[in-house]
This record gives C-alpha cells, structure tokens and sequence, in this order.
C-alpha cells in the first residue's frame, strides 16, 4: 500500500489521510428533519460536508434558491463542519470541483433505490473517481418527503414535528395559517 487513492479531480494519487470530504446533494424545497438525520449521520463519517442546493432540477420549487439556502443554514447552524452552498452544473462536476471524493445520498425505502440507483450509475459513468454513499434515514422520518410537508402544511396540517423550527415558520408565513389543532 503506498497510502495514495485516486483523486476525483485528477485521477491521480492522493493522501489517504486527506479530508473526506462528500456533497449531499438536493433541491431541499424546503430541508426537512430527515435531511438533517441524513446529515448528522454524514457527519459521522466525513470530516466535511457540503449540502449542496441545485439550482436547475426538473423540479418546480415553492422557494426560492434564496429561501431554501437561507432555511438551510439556519437549520444546520450548530452543526460543524457543514457548508450550505448551491450549484447549477452537473453534480459530479461540482463535487471535482470542490475536492469531495464523495456524493451522499439518503434511502428511505425500497421506492427510492431504482431512481437513487440509476443516477449513481450514471454519475459514476461520468465521473468514476466519486463515489456514491447511500444512508439509511431513521425510521422517524422514513415517510416524510418535502412535497408532503408541504401538501399537509398548505391544508393547515401540523409539521412542526417533522421539520426544523425556521421551516416550520416559514411554511406559516407562506400559506398564511397554523397548524389545526387536534
Ligand atoms: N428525508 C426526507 N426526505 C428525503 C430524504 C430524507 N432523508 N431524502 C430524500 N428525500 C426526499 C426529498 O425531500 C425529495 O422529496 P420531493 O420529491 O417531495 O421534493 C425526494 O426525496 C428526492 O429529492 P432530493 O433528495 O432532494 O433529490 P432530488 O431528486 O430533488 O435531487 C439531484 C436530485 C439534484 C441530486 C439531481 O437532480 C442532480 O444531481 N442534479 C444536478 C444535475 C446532474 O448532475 N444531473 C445528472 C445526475 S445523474
């Protein structure tokens, strides 16, 4: 073992004691506590991570860019180590580019493997140097996706268990109301 891994960027050898850096990756319209238990896990594996906004998804966001970086650093403000960022090109380019080795991904059920698999095998094609790492989401939170929060927050339903404080508030700011109370 010489102690070198191939670099994401170059291809070349690179210290096997550099930062393990890795992207987490979503369009977080709006970040929800499963994102973060995605994270604090991420947290314990990486030495970094950058939790990465895409700007152009196929997706039609409730929030801005803006709205949904802000909401993100709020939520992620006492975890260290964390960046909050955004990107507008491919992901395995902007990962290179930032020197992650590494895309994290969350699975919540068996519903997510087929899409999670396909764009892993396609980043991979596009750029063999990073890997992609799948994590479980705690059983908490395996039902929760950010278009379910907000389709329960726009009729009045309660989210406030299910997302971070600064969501919550901005969710009531948007569609006007509380949660109905049970
Ligand atoms: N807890 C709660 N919800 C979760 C979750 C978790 N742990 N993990 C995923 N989700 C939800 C999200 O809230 C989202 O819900 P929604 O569909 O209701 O909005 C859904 O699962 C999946 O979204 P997300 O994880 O945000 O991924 P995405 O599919 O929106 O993002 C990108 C995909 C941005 C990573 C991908 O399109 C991309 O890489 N784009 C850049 C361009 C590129 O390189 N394309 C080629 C890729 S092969």
């Amino acid at each position: 073992m010489n102690g070198l891994i191939s670099s994401p960027r170059t291809g070349k050898g690179q210290d096997m004691d550099a930062e393990r850096i890795a992207v987490y990756p979503g369009t977080f319209d709006p970040v929800t506590n499963g994102h973060c238990d995605i994270i604090n896990r991420g947290l314990k594996i990486f030495d970094r991570l950058i939790v990465a906004v895409a700007v152009n998804g196929s997706k039609t966001p409730l929030f801005s860019v803006e709205e949904r970086l802000y909401m993100l650093t709020e939520s992620l403000k006492e975890m260290p180590n964390v960046k909050v960022d955004s990107f507008n090109t491919l992901l395995v380019d902007y990962a290179a580019a930032r020197g992650a080795q590494t895309i994290l991904r969350g699975l919540r059920a068996v519903s997510d493997f087929e899409y999670e698999f396909q764009m892993a095998l396609m980043n991979r094609k596009l750029n063999k140097n990073i890997q992609t790492v799948f994590l479980m989401t705690g059983m908490r939170w395996i039902f929760i996706s950010s278009s379910i929060i907000k389709e329960a927050s726009q009729f009045g339903g309660d989210t406030q268990k299910l997302v971070p404080p600064v969501v919550y508030e901005k969710l009531k700011e948007r569609f006007g109301h509380g949660p109905v109370a049970s």
